[in-house]
């Protein structure tokens, strides 16, 4: 298995750890678990969230099957006790002892961001994950259309960087997402250009398609242009404005590479659009990624060649750039 990168991936919405339950979770082939100290009833309101290997350091019991006490974490087994860090702080077989530092479960670096609880697995408190991060990429979408709604999470049976291809790809519009995205009549991919922005990644500035119907809030079929651009290496963004007076949209495309070939996927719509529910707009994104996904799964490798064996034609630049950045990123999981 390729190392698992110092990279943030979401692993869980955060509105799922909302009680002081403990989650389990995975990431990068490694299971975890995530909680909260104190939950929105706690006099400081909701903890940051931790999350840790979910493998008890005492006997290995997983501790996602545990519960949260007075703000730490105990396992189901012996009722050891660590707080948010991961230190130990009880052990009730020994009352009369204080564990030392050195105690500890295997604790990693966590945040909230986009409604999601993200991981680096770099220990705790060592420096931030390296590459274009999840700050960076957050400066952008500050100025996206202001109403957001998560969408997710769907598992598909395949690596991350096979997702994030088809994401980027337009070629398949007109076969897989036929009334939808694309028509039979209009298969040709325009002439587009890729740019790499400052951190080396590929974005497209202007890609124009015609779409039967391109979003939720579409009446009918119009042009629409597109942007693209890659966030990290297993994240992406694009933007969509038909002509006339349709809402400006985007979907960001967030994986969490469960395995190499196992992947959790969540969209967050960015919208302009007022009058329909969330439940409208996670539905069509929902009919759209269910079409993707048989597609996605036939794919063999699983995980995306980066150094041939496939075919490709100039209208795959897009992703043939993506591969390219990938081979510059120490982030070789889910490629071969
Ligand atoms: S295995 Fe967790 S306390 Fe013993
Ligand atoms: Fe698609």
């Amino acid at each position: 298995m390729n190392p698992p990168p110092a990279w943030w991936v979401p692993v869980a919405a955060a509105g799922d750890l909302r009680a002081a339950i403990p989650l389990a979770a995975r990431a990068f082939g490694e299971d975890l678990v995530l909680w909260r100290a104190g939950d929105a009833a706690s006099p400081g309101g909701p903890s940051a969230p931790s999350v840790f290997t979910d493998r008890c350091p005492h006997r290995g019991a997983r501790l996602s099957r545990g519960q949260v006490q007075g703000g730490q974490l105990e396992c189901p087994y012996h009722g050891w006790r660590f707080d948010a860090a991961g230190r130990t702080v009880g052990i009730p077989s020994l009352p009369d002892f204080t564990p030392p530092e050195t105690h500890r479960a295997c604790a990693w670096q966590a945040m909230e961001a986009h409604g999601l609880v993200w991981v680096a697995l770099v220990s705790t408190p060592r420096a931030a994950p390296h590459g274009p991060d999840l700050l960076q990429a957050a400066e952008g979408l500050a100025a996206l259309p202001s109403r957001r709604v998560l969408c997710g999470p769907f598992d598909v049976a395949t690596s991350a960087p096979r997702v994030v291809e088809n994401f980027l790809d337009t070629a398949h519009f007109g076969f897989v997402h036929e009334g939808f995205l694309g028509s039979r009549d209009q298969l040709a991919v325009p002439d587009y250009r890729v740019e790499h922005d400052d951190l080396g990644r590929p974005r497209v500035p202007l890609y124009r398609a015609w779409q039967p119907r391109a979003s939720e809030s579409a009446s009918g079929g119009a042009w629409v242009d597109y942007t693209y651009r890659l966030l990290g290496p297993w994240s992406a963004l694009l933007t969509k404005k038909a002509e006339g007076a349709a809402p400006s949209e985007a979907y960001a495309l967030w994986c969490n590479p469960l395995e190499e070939e196992a992947t959790r996927v969540w969209f967050t719509i960015c919208t302009d659009d007022q009058t329909l529910s969330d439940e409208a707009l996670r539905d069509f994104q929902t009919t759209i990624f269910r079409q993707d996904a048989p597609v996605l799964e036939s794919q063999r490798p699983r995980r995306l060649p980066l150094s041939g064996g496939e075919l490709h034609c100039a209208a795959d630049r897009l992703s043939v750039a993506y591969r390219r950045w990938l081979l510059t990123l120490p982030a070789a999981f889910g490629t071969c």
